[in-house]
């Protein structure tokens, strides 16, 4: 049995998201910049898309900006807002970010920008007193994630938004991971800034959206044609675009309670092992997807590659970092040990995971544990 559980990383494009795009490389294959006919057709369909996702998360369809992916989204937050604000260089945002943030942040540092890290606690939420203090009259930004990739918790956004609104600054969040699964609302929480991608909810792989809203300072970093409202140069995407609006129109409550509910029995299930260890927060604090587990006295590494001799796919530490010695920042970030964090593994279920597939998982992991702890010499 081929168990994928990697869905964190990416997920199978839905067979009907791939039926919504074909139309779109053969027959209606124009450009949405085009005069006739041809343009008319893809202007309608990436109008269509822009509406769907924007009543996903009750926004309006022009403050939806498509990207070519998540990492660009967070760019194009990051460094739009950083640079239409000359007077106001400091960044706040956590220790626990995707690389597509830390990385930005980076960069911008090294253009005369200030970044303030926040710490998180052991399950991995930021303290709002320190995100309070640490807001100074220089500040432009906090871009704080919405779901962490790899220990699934999920952060309050509102009560970020409030701080961040009592001060007057920006709040952007990384929606990448919890799109579709968490419930979204703008005109709720009032985020100004939220990254999505399309990949990782059974759409195709590069193309994003960056919502903005309405009255924001922000720079575009692509420069050339006044497409996305003057935001991000380029031809659009039509069939990827029409794909993941098609894939956020897929996404339901239904999957994310079953999901949830498989998420628990695979955690119940591992916690019987002997030395193991949840990292991340529990229950509807936890993305409904993710388990992340300690195995002491092993690699994850290892694990992984005997897990995949048996058709399991899993990953340690997140994707980007796969090739990565480094520990993951993220575990450390909980105040692990580097060795504790090495022998830590992700399971990134998806709707498609069946119990059948948890059930041989449950099967199979015990026994490999055990053969790997016998040769460890770790213990
Ligand atoms: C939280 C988070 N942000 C951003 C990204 C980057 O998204 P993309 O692969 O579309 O660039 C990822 C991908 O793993 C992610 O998990």
């Amino acid at each position: 049995m081929k168990v994928y559980l990697d869905n964190g990383a990416t997920t199978m494009v839905d067979k009907k998201v791939v039926d919504s795009m074909l139309p779109f490389y053969v027959d209606k294959f124009g450009n949405a910049s085009s005069l006739h006919q041809f343009g008319v057709e893809a202007k309608e369909a990436l109008d269509n898309a822009r509406k769907i996702i924007a009543n996903k998360i009750n926004a309006d369809p022009e403050e939806i900006v498509f990207t070519g992916s998540g990492s660009e989204s967070d760019n194009l937050a990051i460094k739009g807002i950083a640079y239409s604000n000359k007077e106001k260089n400091h960044i706040i945002t956590s220790k626990i970010e995707h690389p597509a943030v830390l990385e930005t942040c980076k960069v911008l540092e090294k253009q005369g920008f200030e970044v303030t890290y926040l710490k998180v606690d052991k399950e991995g939420f930021i303290d709002l007193n320190e995100l309070k203090n640490s807001i100074t009259n220089k500040t432009c930004l906090v871009s704080i994630m919405h779901a962490n990739n790899e220990i699934g918790t999920i952060q309050d956004l509102k009560k970020i938004k409030d701080i961040c609104k009592e001060k007057n600054v920006y709040f952007h969040t990384d929606a990448v991971q919890s799109f579709t699964k968490v419930e979204i609302d703008v005109k709720k929480i009032n985020v100004d800034l939220i990254s999505f991608s399309s990949h990782k909810i059974h759409g195709p792989k590069g193309v994003g959206a960056l919502y903005v809203k309405k009255g924001t300072e922000i720079k575009k970093l692509i420069h050339g044609g006044h497409q996305e409202f003057d935001l991000r140069a380029g031809t659009e995407n039509i069939p990827g675009i029409v794909g993941f609006a098609e894939a956020v129109r897929l996404g339901n409550k239904e999957h994310v309670t079953s999901m949830a509910k498989l998420r628990d029995k695979l955690i119940n299930g591992l916690l019987k092992i002997k030395d193991t260890q949840l990292n991340g927060a529990t229950g509807n604090k936890r993305l409904c997807n993710n388990v992340n587990i300690i195995f002491r006295y092993i690699e994850g590494e290892s694990l992984l590659l005997k897990l995949d001799m048996n058709e399991i796919a899993v990953s340690t530490g997140s994707a980007c970092s796969s090739q990565d010695l480094r520990p993951s920042h993220v575990l450390t970030a909980l105040g692990l040990r580097a060795d504790v964090a090495h022998s830590s593994i992700r399971f990134t279920l998806s709707r498609f995971t069946t119990e059948k597939e948890i059930d041989y998982v449950l099967k199979v992991i015990p026994k490999l544990v055990e053969e790997l702890r016998q040769f460890s010499p770790l213990k």
